[in-house]
């Protein structure tokens, strides 16, 4: 084979070959043509290949030139095609008409959307937003808040005391003395965190749950605003609620009284919601007790104030009809997806 007849046929296997890349169909038919041109045994580039060993010596550089440049260029043309190809096949499976399918980004815990709620509705009413430690003193968890040592009511706060002298706080009524002592009235404050309880973890206790506790303390301050104000949050929160306001009894406020919101469920008639009652109790509240107030240094003559703390799961439970509050702590997202917003 002399140069010429051999320029000749590596053009002619480099036109048929681009060819029958660029009209191959579909992978199969592409892989065939790779096999007839590129093909390691067979190919019509391997036997241009081996034609070189009978071209003169003279003319092997400008042979083996042409050659290199020919498979040089099927090879890139071969792959272009491939992966014009492959996109056509994800394309074609693809079913663009599909509506897209929503991630689940996650959402906010039911309690914390009570949460901000209740916070909501008492910032628009000049409350800020106050926090303190969940590890607390004897003093500010009992002593500041007037409870006698071995009173009767330290039974129901019963809690994990740490080394030394701290213990979990068992309200959120500490960080109001804190708060008193840091702040000069007027004090308008909404104070949520963790509270912690010797309590078994049953359907309606936890040892650890959430707590919001109101603080409004200034000069002239009595019952009057503590019950308007509760019942305008009730209105707003549960929607055109009636209240009602049971006496009760807290160390650290006096007179004290426990407000229940008339169920929501039932309207009233009784059910399993509200235990039968008609009514949900939802805090404790009462005018913040001078004693307090005076152990915190702020002077009872000239100040009076109210107090309340809610518990957000319970209120949380009984918006969204949920039958245990342990269900709040699973963090299931089965569950939270169906109340996330
Ligand atoms: N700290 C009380 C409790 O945990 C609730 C409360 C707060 C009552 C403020 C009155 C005033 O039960």
């Amino acid at each position: 084979m002399d140069l010429q007849q051999y320029l000749t046929e590596a053009a002619a296997v480099e036109r048929e070959a681009v060819a029958a890349f660029d009209a191959a169909p579909d992978a199969a038919a592409l892989e065939a043509a790779r096999i007839a041109f590129l093909g390691d045994r067979q190919g019509r580039v391997k036997a241009l290949q081996e034609s070189l060993k009978a071209i003169a010596k003279e003319d092997k550089p400008a042979a083996g030139k042409r050659f290199n440049e020919v498979r040089t260029r099927l090879e890139s043309v071969h792959s272009a095609r491939r992966s014009s190809l492959d996109h056509v096949t994800s394309a074609a499976v693809a079913d663009l008409t599909l509506p897209a399918r929503r991630q689940w980004r996650g959402a906010k815990h039911p309690v914390t959307l009570v949460i901000e709620e209740i916070e909501g509705i008492f910032r628009e009413l000049g409350f800020t937003i106050a926090l303190g430690p969940d590890a607390e003193t004897e003093w500010y968890n009992f002593g500041a808040l007037n409870f006698p040592p071995n009173h009767p009511a330290l039974d129901a706060h019963d809690t994990l005391y740490l080394e030394g002298e701290g213990l979990l706080r068992t309200h959120t009524s500490p960080v109001q003395v804190r708060t008193l002592q840091t702040y000069a009235p007027p004090i308008r404050v909404l104070i949520p965190g963790y509270a912690y309880r010797r309590d078994f973890f049953d359907a309606s206790h936890a040892p650890a749950f959430m707590q919001i506790e109101g603080l409004c303390v200034d000069e002239g301050i009595s019952f009057v605003d503590l019950k308007s104000t509760l019942n305008l949050f009730a209105e707003r929160f549960f929607g055109a609620a009636r209240t009602r306001f049971r006496p009760s009894f807290f160390p650290f406020t006096e007179p004290s009284a426990e407000m229940d919101v008339q169920c929501g469920i039932c309207g009233g008639g009784g059910c399993p919601a509200c235990k039968g009652t008609g009514w949900i109790e939802i805090l404790g509240s009462g005018m913040v007790h001078p004693s307090v107030l005076e152990a915190a240094g702020v002077d009872s003559e000239r100040y009076t104030g109210w107090a309340f703390g809610m518990g957000p799961a319970r209120i949380a439970i009984s918006r969204y009809g949920i039958p245990d509050i342990r269900i709040l702590y699973d963090s299931d997202v089965r569950f939270l997806e169906q109340i996330a917003e």
